[in-house]
């Protein structure tokens, strides 16, 4: 179908600038729920088939293409530099303090309470709590509801205009979502990238050998400081608004800080669900301890949080002193990075023969934990950063990412540090776990062990990949086990898990009969699995949990999937031809076909009655759910399991499109949306029932 005869033939006789405007209202609120609510209505394929209907029609009638215009998010030619811009109210920074005990925000609220000179028998102030992003400040100006002007901070009162790059920014909105819009609408908020986004976009770089960013924050700023918005565009970034600037003509403008953010939520801007308001310094410091657990399942790095004097009119009665709020403070998390000596670069040797170079390092205490060890990723990586023995080395720790050395610090170089670092000569070309030949081919960034399961380390890797919670979950079988089961010739191919016997195991050393007992029956259940989870057990190189859900639910049956050639692998979305050709390289060894058929005849097996037309028939199938707080028996895991084995889906935060919410103790500000929206509320016992299972009745 030609791009210029699509919108013709699909639309005779329509108007095409009533269908323009009609595009337009449909790909924003689809990208709004796809990028923003994290909760996509439609699949892909139809968001592109409407996106290019836009386009072709706003090709066709170039006076109809607007700035606001969905299909200008990357558009024109890179800049010589960026252009300042005075902001209209000025972009302060924020009293910050790395006192990380409760007595912080006690200080922070009598600090308040003397300056509105109340007294100890009076109300509590309200306040608002929310998270200190850590990215690149930005402020959004709008006029009349659309986006005119992207601008950084500066030195808070010239920044530079990047609104070229900030368009690329799908979450952004370039309308906001509201009839009546502010004649100006400043929004306030930080860029950032995501650590998943991050991870993804430095793994693709390592393989292509290509520079990775050094943090997401630097990969944000770097990011949004690029003059070729078509680079810019290819970096993941977010933005989540905190604040505003100028305001001119908004009728009903809210009067506090939370209703202000609402509101913004409202038009259709990012704002981070991690937020509370209510009275006196215990709110705060319930916020901050709050964080202070999730912080490493947050999606993004944070800098700590935020608390704010909720009242907009208490906040201008107390006003600026050194050009920072006295109604704001921030209270800092210890620091993510840290610096640190390398002791030595060791080589260990993953699952699929992965020879990884990692730093043994003096320890040092970052992000909340002792590390000794990071990664180094692969030979180019060290090479480009220079690490060598005895260098101080940046050390980043985040979320649940492997520890990493991000960079050196080349002044403090000593005299006597290592030479620069060359794999294959300080292994002798061995693989220093089995002593096979290592290779590294072309085009390839990652030397390798050839000894495939004749290389003790890879067969470790394989069982504990094997047993892992996403796997097989067996529980109880860790890394000191499998290295004794390994090491002592108990275990050498997987199927030998399930010949193991009370006997054996107690032969081994700290295993007590409890234990043995225990791992025993974890292997037994762990016997009934699904077809996705075997699949992905298995290790198939290039093979992830995702990746096995869909090979599952295309093929339906492992013989299928066994026999599948390289083009009927290839149909599988998100299969190319190296993920196929892994695959099939792997059902064509025979040694691998007899691990499938032992560990078929021990037991293990999985439901092939429920073929993927039969899919739609499940009980929750199309149903949308969001988990919030604790629940008494199930964790996270299995309560998101359960639900998607019963065909629903799991989604991040509460929108009205969302079925249920299923919360338990301390669920925080998704139950309050879930309550403003009428979405559905039901604790577990009520999943429970949604999924046919009788809940027991305490819980
Ligand atoms: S409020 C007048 N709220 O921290 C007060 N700032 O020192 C304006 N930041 O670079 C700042 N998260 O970009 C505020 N929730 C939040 C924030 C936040 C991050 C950044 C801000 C600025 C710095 C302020």
């Amino acid at each position: 179908m030609s791009s210029d005869q699509a919108p013709r033939s699909a639309w005779p006789g329509a108007d095409p600038v009533a269908r323009v405007a009609e595009l337009r209202t449909e790909l924003a609120r689809l990208g709004h729920a796809y990028y923003v609510l994290d909760t996509p209505l439609v699949p892909d394929a139809d968001y592109d088939a409407l996106f290019r209907e836009l386009q072709a029609l706003e090709a066709a009638r170039p006076e109809l293409r607007t700035a606001d215009s969905p299909t200008q998010r990357v558009g024109g030619a890179p800049l010589p530099q960026f252009t300042p811009v005075r902001h209209a109210a000025p972009m302060l920074s924020i009293q910050t303090e790395t006192d990380t005990t409760p007595q912080g925000a006690i200080a922070f609220d009598q600090r308040v309470r003397n300056k509105l000179a109340l007294g100890a028998d009076e109300a509590p102030v309200t306040y608002n709590a929310e998270l200190k992003f850590d990215g690149l400040a930005i402020n959004l100006r709008y006029e009349h509801g659309t986006l005119v002007q992207a601008a950084t901070r500066g030195d808070g009162e010239t920044g530079e205009d990047v609104t070229q790059n900030v368009r690329t920014i799908r979450s952004v909105p370039l309308r906001l979502h509201t009839d009546h819009p502010p004649a100006v609408l400043e929004v306030r908020g930080e860029v950032l990238m995501k650590r998943a986004d991050f991870e993804r976009y430095n793994k693709r770089q390592r393989a292509n050998g290509l520079p990775t960013l050094v943090n997401p924050r630097n990969g944000a700023a770097g990011s949004i400081r690029q003059l070729d918005p078509a680079i810019a565009a290819q970096r993941p970034l977010a933005f989540y608004a905190y604040g505003w600037g100028e305001i001119v003509g908004w009728a009903h403008q809210p009067d506090t800080h939370h209703a202000m953010l609402d509101a913004l939520a409202a038009m259709g801007l990012p704002v981070a669900e991690q937020r509370v308001h209510g009275p006196g310094a215990p709110t705060l410091i319930a916020f901050h301890a709050r964080i202070a657990k999730e912080r490493d399942s947050l999606p993004f790095d944070i800098d700590g949080v935020v608390y704010k004097v909720d009242s907009l009119v208490l906040q201008a009665e107390l006003g600026f002193r050194n050009r920072e709020p006295v109604w704001a403070v921030a209270h800092k998390y210890p620091a993510q990075e840290r610096s640190t000596r390398v002791l030595a670069i060791d080589i260990q040797v993953g699952r699929t023969g992965k020879l990884t170079p990692v730093a043994k390092l003096e320890p040092v205490f970052v992000g909340g934990v002792t590390v000794t060890n990071a990664t180094l990723h692969n030979e180019d990586e060290v090479r480009r950063k220079d690490v060598r023995v005895g260098d101080t080395v940046v050390v980043r720790r985040a979320g649940d990412v492997i520890p990493e050395v991000v960079s050196v610090l080349i002044e403090q170089r000593p005299a006597d540090a290592g030479a620069a670092f060359d794999l294959d000569r300080q292994l002798c070309g061995h693989c220093p776990v089995c002593g096979s030949a290592i290779v590294r081919e072309a085009g390839e960034a990652d030397w390798r062990c050839t000894g495939g399961l004749f290389c003790a380390a890879q067969r470790k890797q394989a069982i504990l990949h094997y047993a892992s919670r996403r796997a097989m979950d067996i529980e109880g079988l860790g890394e000191k086990l499998v290295e004794q089961l390994v090491d002592g010739g108990i275990v050498n191919v997987l199927p030998d898990l399930y010949r193991l016997g009370l006997l054996k195991l107690a032969t081994l050393d700290r295993m007590a009969d409890k234990s043995a007992t225990n791992l025993l029956e974890a292997l037994q259940s762990s016997r009934f699995t699904t077809l996705p989870r075997f699949v992905y057990a298995l290790g198939i190189r290039h093979v992830g949990e995702a990746t096995a859900k869909e090979l599952a639910r295309h093929f339906g049956s492992l013989d299928a999937l066994m026999d599948a050639s390289l083009e009927q692998l290839q149909a599988v979305p998100d299969v190319g031809p190296v993920v196929a050709q892994s695959i099939r390289t792997f059902f064509d060894q025979p040694h691998n076909r007899e691990v499938v058929e032992q560990l078929c005849a021990c037991g293990v097996h999985w439901d092939e009655s429920v073929p993927a037309e039969a899919a739609a028939r499940k009980p929750l199938a199309g149903q949308t759910f969001v988990l919030t707080g604790t629940l008494p028996t199930m964790g996270r895991d299995e309560a998101k399991a359960s639900i998607e084995a019963a065909g629903g889906k799991v989604v991040g935060s509460v929108s009205k499109k969302t079925d249920y919410v299923v919360a338990g103790a301390e669920a925080g500000s998704k139950l309050a949306k879930a309550r403003e929206l009428g979405v559905q509320v039901i604790d577990q016992r009520g999943l429970l029932a949604l999924l046919g299972i009788k809940g027991d009745p305490d819980t």
